[in-house]
């Protein structure tokens, strides 16, 4: 089985999604939450994470957006969860996202869209590492 990293976004702690996000992922069968903490992200640990999209235009709104209130990093393991809960997600631009999908369902604004969840194995490795080091 494999392990992905997941946030749920300032947004969604602000508007009292945590456990409607949450229990979508719990309720797929044989998935479980690992490791589960209520933190806020400092400046080197985002750059990190997002380094990929350092220089792009929405790369310093989002960071300033990952950084206005705590989010809830939770590790979550389980058959095919890496692609599995990034299908939970749906498409980055909520409007995009089909009804049923977690950004279809809450979502009407890219930057505020709800949850990060690994984008490939190798993702999965390096976030894992950088949220949960001691995991
Ligand atoms: P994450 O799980 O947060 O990494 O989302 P993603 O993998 O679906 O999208 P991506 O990694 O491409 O972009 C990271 C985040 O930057 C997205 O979740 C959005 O919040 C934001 N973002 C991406 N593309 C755009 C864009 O074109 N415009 C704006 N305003 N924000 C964007
Ligand atoms: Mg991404």
């Amino acid at each position: 089985s494999q392990r992905t990293l997941v946030l749920l976004k300032p947004d969604a702690v602000r508007r009292g999604l945590i456990g409607e996000i949450i229990g979508r992922i719990e309720a797929k069968a044989g998935w479980s939450v690992a490791a589960l903490e209520l933190r806020r992200l400092d400046g080197a640990t985002l750059e990190q994470h997002y380094g990929e999209h350092k220089g792009k235009p929405f790369y310093e709104p989002l960071v300033a957006f990952m950084s206005s209130g705590p989010v809830v990093a939770l590790v979550v393991e389980g058959e095919r969860v890496i692609d599995g809960v990034r299908r939970l997600a749906g498409p980055t631009d909520p409007i995009e996202a089909a009804p049923g999908s977690i950004r279809g369902d809450y979502g009407t604004i890219v930057r505020e869209n709800l949850i990060h969840a690994s984008d490939s194995e190798e993702s999965a490795v390096r976030e894992l590492k950088l949220f949960f080091p001691e995991l």
